[in-house]
């Protein structure tokens, strides 16, 4: 499976930081934003990512993470011109793609929780056509929300309803199975011009062939586009690392327990960045991998 980070978009909740700067590249406590969707990808086992991003920041974001290598995996790179709609990510993509099946994760989305990494190579193992998650919120009316009949059957999506027929948000992750260039190739931009994510997941739908995916209350989903829920993402973040010892979306040290790099390759990626305590963090969890690989429990199934 292929993997995108849909990180352009205007930003202009977050501005005048997005003025000379993409929002995926602001610091979410001790790391750039798009490691979080970033990592959520290599959970789900993905290493062949495509990050699209503002033409004026892919060279910001080459520069984070090259061409993949040093996480054992393959990073590219596409420019969006302009802020077309999420689905435009398939018409953008589409080389990377290539009719294999896809996962697109938005560059401003974070998960957490320890039940993620086995939900998300699950739902990859049993693609059938679309899978998208559902997560329980207090005010669905900001989200697009899913409609789940009695047997828990995808009934209806609707964007940001006045008045919703569930409390279960969809967040920006979404499995895709190899026929999605295809679908998206036939939309029309909607009447606020965009090309929508919603369109592509009805199209399946329609086909009896969009599975929701409960994400469940042991997870947790933020994002993080405005001033007010970067701060919130941030001190999440933060404490959830002090309480656990353990870092959110380190990218390195999920490069080590997914295989994708060994632990003396994940130490010196830390001791590159020795004196900062991200650095240190990244050569602590090597040792450790080295000492009893079985604490790899995040990965647990
Ligand atoms: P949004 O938050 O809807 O848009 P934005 O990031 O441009 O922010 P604002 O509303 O403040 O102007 O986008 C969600 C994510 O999807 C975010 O990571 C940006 C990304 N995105 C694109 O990369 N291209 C697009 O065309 C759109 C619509 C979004």
């Amino acid at each position: 499976m292929k993997g995108i980070v849909l990180a352009g978009g205007n930003g202009s909740r977050l501005q005048p930081v997005t003025l000379v700067s993409s929002k995926q590249l602001a610091p979410v406590y001790d790391k750039p934003m798009v490691y979080y969707p970033l990592s959520v990808l290599m959970l789900a086992g993905i290493d062949d990512v495509l990050i699209i991003a503002r033409p004026a920041e892919i060279e910001s974001f080459r520069r984070l993470f090259g061409d993949g290598s040093r996480l054992g995996m393959r990073i590219d790179y596409a420019a969006q011109e302009e802020p077309r709609g999420i689905a435009d990510a398939f018409r953008v993509g589409a080389g990377h793609i290539e009719g294999e099946s896809c996962a697109l994760i938005l560059g401003d989305n974070l998960f957490h929780g320890a039940k993620l990494p086995a939900l998300l190579r699950g739902s990859a193992r049993t693609l059938r056509g679309c899978v998208l998650f559902g997560h329980q919120v207090a005010e669905p009316e900001h989200f697009g929300v899913a409609e789940i009949d009695t047997k828990g059957q995808l009934v209806s999506i609707e964007e940001k309803p006045k008045h919703p027929r569930s409390n279960l948000a969809i967040p920006g992750l979404y499995f895709f199975d190899h026929t999605v260039s295809d679908v998206a190739q036939g939309l029309r931009p909607s009447a606020r011009g965009e090309l929508e994510i919603t369109d592509v997941l009805r199209a399946y739908m329609e086909e009896g062939r969009a599975d929701l995916v409960w994400l469940g209350r042991g997870v947790t989903w933020l994002d993080a586009g405005t001033h007010e829920s970067l701060l919130d993402a941030g001190r999440f973040v933060r404490d959830a690392q002090h309480r656990q010892g353990t870092r959110i979306g380190c990218v390195e040290e999920v490069a080590m327990y997914m295989g994708f790099i060994t632990p003396e390759a994940c130490h010196e990626l830390g001791a590159g960045m020795g004196s900062s305590p991200y650095g240190q963090y990244v050569m602590e969890s090597a040792r450790e991998y080295r000492l009893a690989p079985s604490l790899a429990n995040f990965m647990e199934e």
